[in-house]
């Protein structure tokens, strides 16, 4: 095995060193990004197992660790990499993650946990190499967990889930109804060392908050009157393996407070129950209400919400990924006319154009729906539009043309005043705006930055933890 060590400070360095010199038969060091990345473009140098690097140091034109990351990632991706980031960098980690680094270690930290999650980082690549090779034999075969798409937002998505579930983060999955949250919460488990544990879910919208708390920690017998035995909670069940909280956005304030304390400490007690006992749970989390809007009304604790951030996935809705819908739609045809015996081959051309053209509220799950309802109406080889029940949104008027000036005008004054009034009439909320528009939040996000558009409403308190 073969590593390259990468930090600026030399004591750190060399005690480093000493602490994986057992673990690898070539160890080089390096003092900055340059000298790391001399070493990687050298073709010369066999390329290595595994990279350990410093985030924040000289080198590579002032991105230090993130350099060294590309261009190990360049030469063999196959190499593991792990990154030592100081208190405070974790955006810079999580970005770290996106690009394709297996884990971060936060600073300071003990050599024998550095030891550990080396050897974690390893076995991943392992077995992602493995996995990789193993998937693509059965990618041509249609599997109950696949996750079917080629845009690049849902594959960036997809491979973000499957880097960070090597890690014990904790995972919060955000993104429109019927976008396929859960779906990529089963995969941070399924993909990660726990996934021989129980993944276990609990749905946090459908009970009231007295029954969720006894569903989340267990209670005691007698700990209310109907209490006439013990119950096991889910943080219990779920010990080993992943617990999936769903609509976390649904949480009363109560209840709030109490979760964050289990994260806080990896301990909870059981309703009328005296005995603190602990829990060895990863946490994953989803939720299709915008949490920083919930947090500006005071009905989401942000403590709470920065403690399960630690790694967004947002899902992106369906309309930001038209070229998702024909693959899916394929799938879900061949899997439903099979349920039903119906021999259907395929869409007729213009029943795929309705499909593309839909603007998909429901996302993906409005898809599955419409095309269950469509292979019962066909009676035909093929879907035909008329099979295809979509009620069209209010959109823009077709041949709609907004008559230009013969002088001509600027795209960007009339956008920047298209985008201002649609806030105005939404009230500033960026949700509903980006509705009105038929655009995405983010999208709508990105346009406000860059017209330098503010509102007072917007100010979300950004604090530590
Ligand atoms: N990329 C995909 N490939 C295959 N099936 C998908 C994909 N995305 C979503 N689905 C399917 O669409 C349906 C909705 O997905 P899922 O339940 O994961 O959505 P969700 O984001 O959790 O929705 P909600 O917020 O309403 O709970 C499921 O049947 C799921 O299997
Ligand atoms: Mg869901």
């Amino acid at each position: 095995m073969r590593l390259l060590l990468v930090e600026d400070n030399a004591g750190l360095r060399r005690a480093i060193a000493r602490a994986l010199a057992d673990r690898f038969a070539v160890l080089d060091e390096a003092s900055d990004a340059d000298v790391a990345l001399e070493r990687l473009s050298d073709p010369g140098v066999q390329a290595y197992d595994m990279v350990v690097t410093d985030l924040r140091m000289p080198g590579a034109e002032g991105s230090g660790g993130m350099a060294v990351l590309r261009a190990a990632r360049a030469r063999d991706d196959h190499t593991a990499v792990l990154l030592m980031t100081a208190y405070g960098t974790v955006e810079d980690a999580v970005e770290a993650m996106r690009l394709g680094a297996h884990d971060f270690i936060q600073k300071p930290f003990e050599l024998e946990e550095l030891e550990a999650r080396v050897e974690r980082a390893l076995g991943h690549a392992r077995l992602t190499s493995e996995l990789a090779s193993l998937r693509e034999d059965r990618d041509e075969r249609l599997g109950p967990d696949r996750i079917i798409g080629t845009s690049a937002v849902l594959r960036d998505a997809v491979a973000l889930a499957e880097r960070v579930a090597a890690t014990m983060a904790t995972v919060l999955v955000t993104g429109e109804t019927g976008t396929g949250k859960e779906l990529i919460a089963g995969l941070v488990h399924s993909a990660s060392e726990r996934s021989n544990g129980p993944f276990i879910k609990v749905n946090c919208a459908a009970l009231p908050e007295t029954l969720l708390e006894s569903e989340l920690f267990g209670h005691e017998r007698g700990a209310f009157t109907s209490a006439d035995r013990l119950r096991i909670g889910r943080f219990e069940q779920a010990d080993g393996g992943t617990l999936f909280l769903d609509e976390i956005g649904d949480l009363s304030l109560v209840t709030q407070a109490k979760l964050l304390r289990v994260l806080q400490d990896q301990e909870f007690q059981r309703l009328g129950g005296s005995q603190i006992l602990r829990t060895d749970v990863r946490i994953v989390a989803a939720t299709n209400h915008e949490l920083p809007a919930a947090i500006e009304e005071g009905a989401f604790r942000e403590d709470l919400f920065f403690r399960l951030n630690v790694i967004g996935i947002e899902l992106p809705a369906l309309r930001e990924r038209p070229e998702d819908v024909e693959a899916l739609a394929g799938h879900f045809l061949e899997e439903l006319a099979a349920e039903v015996c119906k021999p259907l081959i395929g869409f007729a051309p213009d029943a795929m154009a309705r499909l593309r053209t839909h603007p998909w509220p429901g996302n993906v799950r409005e898809l599955r729906n419409v095309i269950e309802r469509a292979v019962l109406m066909s009676d035909g080889p093929r879907v035909e539009a008329s099979d295809i029940g979509l009620v069209q949104l209010a959109r823009t008027p077709k041949g709609w043309r907004p008559g230009l000036p013969q002088a001509g005008l600027s795209l960007d004054e009339i956008e920047y005043a298209v985008v201002l009034e649609a806030l105005e009439r939404c009230g500033f909320v960026q949700k509903e705006a980006a509705g009105f528009l038929g655009i995405s939040r983010r999208k709508l996000n990105y346009m406000i930055g860059r017209m330098g558009i503010t509102h007072d409403s917007w100010r979300v308190h950004r604090g530590v933890d």
